[in-house]
């Protein structure tokens, strides 16, 4: 049974191709049971703001496109595209998109939109990017942009997940970041990467509205209280914990901004649902 249902998911990623808006898998790694990563051929005429999000998908078994949002991880010069991804092991998208392989075909909707974008923040001093989960892929996208560094004098990304191993994608991209070419020099003493790891013992544990709020966050990374005049933030994680970082800001005085009103902090959800 399982079987036949593995042969089924790889035939419908593979029919995708003969749709509009179809693109290739080039590469996929899986990072734990619940997150894998992948990349797709882009699309020539795509142009899109690093932190932007598109909707992809596969055929659905009714014939009809599946599509869900999701944050482009890779930045606006890559040649190609990237994605990070939840497994949810019955959701409708994920529990069979989880089985592309590469020279599969997936639905991409040229039709970039978000609020994670640098076009959405005021100037300042310092970017802040707080994420939980799979709310690290926009940050994926602007953490590879130079345009980030020259907008800012220091960047500071704090990821929080439940398991160390969750972190990993994370890690590994940020450690790549420091040997590349193009941003290896821009990042140099002005990159902070903050893990921290709530559901087992890791260098720093706990959630980061706590570690902000109990002011280690900022002991930590030598870092003065967010002051609105110098800081700023871009925020991705599940519903609860956009809502309680946005208290946070709110508190330190901080705006939350918009494409069409730009301010001093920008929110977007990683996933609709409680999470529960
Ligand atoms: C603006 C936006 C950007 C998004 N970007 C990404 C992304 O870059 N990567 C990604 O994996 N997902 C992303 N999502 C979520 C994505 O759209 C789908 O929900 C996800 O792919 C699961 O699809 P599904 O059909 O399998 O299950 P769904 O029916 O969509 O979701 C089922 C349940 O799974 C949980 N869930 C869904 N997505 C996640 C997640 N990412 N992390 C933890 N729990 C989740 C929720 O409780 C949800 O109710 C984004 C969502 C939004 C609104
Ligand atoms: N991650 C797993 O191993 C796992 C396994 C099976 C199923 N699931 C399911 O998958 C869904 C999503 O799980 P997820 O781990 O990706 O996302 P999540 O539940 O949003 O948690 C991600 C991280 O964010 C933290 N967090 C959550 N709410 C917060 C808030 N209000 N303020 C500050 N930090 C907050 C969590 O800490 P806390 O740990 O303190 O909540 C966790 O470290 C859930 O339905 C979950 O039950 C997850």
């Amino acid at each position: 049974m399982n079987e036949q249902l593995t042969v089924t998911q790889t035939l419908s990623a593979k029919a995708a191709p003969a749709l509009p808006d179809t693109q290739t898998v080039t590469d996929v790694t899986h990072w734990t049971d619940r997150l894998f990563s992948f990349r797709v051929t882009r699309p020539k005429s795509l142009r899109f703001r690093s932190g932007e999000f598109v909707m992809i998908g596969l055929t659905g078994d009714n014939g009809r496109p599946l599509l869900r949002a999701y944050s482009i991880a890779s930045p606006a010069w890559d040649d190609e595209l990237e994605f990070y991804s939840i497994k949810v092991p019955d959701g409708p998208l994920t529990s069979r998109l989880q089985h592309i392989r590469a020279g599969d075909g997936i639905i991409l909707r040229p039709k970039p939109v978000g609020t994670l974008v640098h076009d959405a923040l005021l100037p300042g001093r310092r970017l802040y990017f707080f994420s939980t989960g799979t709310g690290f892929a926009p940050f994926a996208s602007l953490l590879r942009d130079p345009e980030t560094y020259e907008k800012y004098e220091q960047v500071i990304i704090t990821h929080t997940c439940r398991e160390v191993a969750e972190l990993e994608y994370g890690r590994r991209l940020i450690a790549a970041l420091h040997g590349d070419p193009l941003i290896g020099e821009m990042v140099a003493g002005r990159l902070k990467y903050y893990p921290t790891t709530t559901r087992e013992d890791s260098a720093t544990t706990g959630r980061i509205t706590d570690l902000i709020t109990c002011g280690r966050l900022f002991d930590d990374l030598g870092l003065p209280p967010l002051d609105p005049e110098t800081d700023r933030a871009m925020v991705c994680g599940s519903l609860a914990f956009n809502n309680d970082i946005r208290a946070i800001l709110e508190g330190a005085g901080l705006c939350e901004g918009a494409n069409s009103e730009p301010a001093q902090f920008v929110v977007e959800k990683a996933f609709v649902g409680d999470g529960v």
